[in-house]
């Protein structure tokens, strides 16, 4: 910040450092202070910094830390209309006060216990859930019931009723993703709250929007056209895993496919534009292979990692941080990344991009130009 001395610009002979000059210098910026303004010259830095200086801070969350503690929730608070659901933010250290992962990231650690239901709402801010484990859940998104299960990936975009149901005699716990904190700073927020009990309580295999829209590259007739989310609810571990795996192979066999040497990645696309399946989040699933060693890279993006299967080790801004099962990762913009694992290591991604592309303002760095 420049100081009162600094305004002087070495303009002695122009009178501009005599205490006289001084004194109406501080007058005028209390008098700003008063009239609610900011002269950028003080400022500058701050407002626009020659390269992103975000406040949130690269963090790790262990899952061995994360899951007995939303168990312990369980024991001791209900679920139901109000409170809506028994999901545990996570907060970035850098971002106190919110408990938000990034800036415009909100990740969550929710629990439903045995034949608990959350009741059914819908709010403007866009949902998934991530599957890390265990299955007997069905969440209902606009009465269609779509099973949740190990692997999966299940969307609920913007403005969908949506409730949660466990027919099980276990619980069930996941990684919710919300736009909540774009959501908030742009203040988009709306809410409604639905049925106290889910409308649809049937538990096909496969849900109604699956049925429709489920077939590779089949787009139904009676719904062609562009649709700014995808239509489709569920994406399965079983396509993903299948997916992956096929990128490797096809690497071992000499074909293009991967998008580096052992790094195999998907995204989750929308079947009707080809883009991303969420409008403000980019979903994706990434898989090395034991002993690969990624390219080290940044973007103005910012994201959250959870660690789907396997071990390795994460570098962010020169700190490494091992990884196992379960694992959350919050990696602010302008983070220096690199991965390495010598088991192999499946990790599941979120992030702002879609956000930051729509608005040009996206931006990455490759290799060479990171210090890692
Ligand atoms: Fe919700």
């Amino acid at each position: 910040m420049t100081t009162l001395d600094q305004t002087s610009g070495g303009a002695a002979a122009s009178g501009f450092d005599t205490p006289e000059h001084q004194a109406k210098l501080a007058a005028l910026y209390r008098d700003f202070d008063a009239a609610g303004m900011t002269p950028l010259w003080r400022t500058r830095e701050g407002l626009m910094p020659f390269a992103p200086e975000p406040r949130a801070v690269p963090h790790l969350w262990r899952w061995a830390d994360l899951y007995p503690l939303a168990a312990r929730s369980a024991e001791l608070v209900p679920v139901g209309r109000g409170g809506e659901r028994r999901a545990i933010g996570l907060g970035n250290p850098g971002l106190p006060g919110d408990p938000y992962a990034t800036p415009t990231l909100w990740a969550a650690i929710q629990y439903l216990g045995p034949r608990e239901n959350a009741p059914e709402h819908r709010h403007t801010q866009t949902a998934f859930r991530f599957v890390l484990e265990g299955e007997g859940v069905w969440t209902v998104v606009d009465g269609d019931p779509v099973a949740m299960r190990r692997g999966d990936l299940l969307l609920t975009p913007g403005w969908r009723f949506h409730g949660h149901q466990n027919v099980s005699d276990v619980p069930m716990t996941w990684l919710d993703g919300l736009d909540i904190p774009f959501v908030a700073t742009t203040d988009q927020g709306f809410f409604e709250f639905g049925p106290d009990v889910v409308r649809d309580t049937t538990t096909p295999a496969r849900s109604r929007g699956e049925r429709l829209w489920g077939g590779p590259g089949l787009t139904p007739v009676s719904a062609v056209g562009a649709q700014p989310s995808s239509p489709l609810m569920a994406y399965r571990w079983a396509h993903t895993d299948a997916a992956l795996t096929a990128q490797l192979e096809l690497e071992d066999e000499g074909h293009p496919g991967v998008v580096e040497a052992g790094h195999a990645a998907v995204r989750f696309t929308n079947p009707t534009t080809g883009g991303d399946a969420l409008t403000t989040m980019r979903t994706e699933m990434h898989r090395l292979r034991a002993g690969a060693v990624s390219r080290p890279g940044r973007t103005t993006a910012s994201s959250v990692w959870q660690v789907f299967e396997g071990t390795g080790t994460v570098v962010l801004n020169g700190a490494e941080h091992s990884l196992t099962h379960g694992d959350v990762v919050a990696i602010p913009s302008w983070t220096d990344v690199s991965l390495r694992t010598h088991t192999g290591l499946d990790l599941f991604a979120v992030s702002d991009a879609p956000i930051l592309e729509r608005l040009s303002l996206l931006r990455t760095h490759p290799a060479e130009q990171v210090e890692s």
